[in-house]
């Protein structure tokens, strides 16, 4: 059984995996509500609200799953990319029980996780595949040659899809972070009301600085009642803009590679406007598309592990290491 832990960013998580990928528990305590009165993740207050949530969130995952430490095998932790000051805590939660138990320790880049949630049972899938990563930080297009290495085939020259859409949605009036509520917005709207861009990029990059500058001018060509009653085609139109350029690069991206399977993984594969533009292509379950520790236990079922006493070491880090 393996303990999986993920702090990197406002998500204190905790779950346990089998060693073949079935979901023995998963938990995740969401600080959104934290940090939605200052519009994003303030790293500060995220690091100090880890710190309390991290162990009862752990208890809580071992108690659904009936488990108690001594069932566990190995214990898996983001190690990067994310909030540095987030990923201290549950990496040196991740150490101290560990060490208390004398159990290997598996660092976990966060990225991998994501793809790793394509892993788990029932269904898993097997590379290779093409990947799309599209979170809150990442939009990649990943070549999955097995389960430990890949080639990035593509990535964003300026914002993430997520941020796209969390910027987007700012711009609608709507909460954050933003991309589900632009999602359910926009099932009532008409994507073809306004005709926003899909920026062309060299290779199979991204870009999605353009696409929210353009629905920051149409808002602001509109009075507060016009934009209260467009409010629904606009969601509708930006979310359309974005899942194009997403889906194009996709498309060629599997025709350059001769990819037979397509795979989505991240926060921005729960949109239902890309599962649907994409419906031959494996998506995460949705509890598994925003950040959760049961894809960072299936990450760490085929990273090697640390031994005691060498993970006491062990240091995060901010940025990708890919
Ligand atoms: N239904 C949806 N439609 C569009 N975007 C969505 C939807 N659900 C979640 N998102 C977006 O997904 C993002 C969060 O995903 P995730 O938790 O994977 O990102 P992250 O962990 O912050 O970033 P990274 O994984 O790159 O470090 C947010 O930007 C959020 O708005
Ligand atoms: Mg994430």
């Amino acid at each position: 059984m393996i303990l999986g832990i993920e702090t990197s960013c406002d998500e204190t998580a905790s779950a346990l995996v089998s060693a073949d990928g079935e979901v023995l528990a998963s938990v995740v305590s969401s600080q959104a509500d934290l940090h939605a009165r200052f519009g994003g993740v303030v790293p500060e207050i995220a690091s100090r609200r880890h710190l309390e949530l991290v162990t009862p969130v752990v208890r809580e995952a071992l108690a659904e799953a009936g488990a108690t430490l001594a069932d566990v095998d190995r214990i898996a932790v983001t190690q990067g990319p994310g909030l540095v000051g987030a990923l201290l805590v549950g990496l040196a939660a991740a150490k101290g029980m560990a060490w208390a138990r004398r159990l290997p320790l598996v660092p976990v880049d966060h990225l991998r996780g994501h793809v790793a949630s394509l892993y788990l049972q029932p269904d898993p899938l097997e590379p290779p595949f093409l990947c799309l990563l599209a979170s809150g930080g990442h939009t990649l297009l990943l070549d999955i040659r097995d389960h430990a290495s890949h080639a990035i085939l593509g990535t964003t020259i300026d914002d993430a899809a997520g941020e796209a859409f969390d910027k987007g949605a700012r711009l609608l009036g709507l909460g954050y972070p933003g991309g589900a509520e632009l999602d359910r917005l926009a099932a009532h709207g008409d994507p073809t009301a306004y005709e926003f861009p899909v920026a062309r990029v060299p290779g199979l990059d991204f870009s999605f600085s353009g696409v929210k500058t353009a629905l920051l001018y149409a808002t602001k060509e509109l009075s507060e009642d016009e934009l209260a009653a467009r409010r629904a085609d606009l969601a509708a139109s930006y979310q359309r803009a974005i899942v194009r350029a997403l889906v194009e690069r996709v498309s060629e991206a599997a025709a350059q590679t001769g990819a037979k399977r397509i795979a989505i993984v991240g926060g921005v594969a729960a949109n239902s406007a890309l599962r649907a533009a994409l419906p031959e292509a494996k998506a995460a379950a949705l509890e598994y598309c925003t950040d959760n520790a049961a894809m960072i236990a299936s990450a760490g079922r085929y990273v090697e592990a640390v031994p005691y006493p060498r993970y006491l070491a062990l240091d995060a880090y901010a940025s990708a290491e890919v």
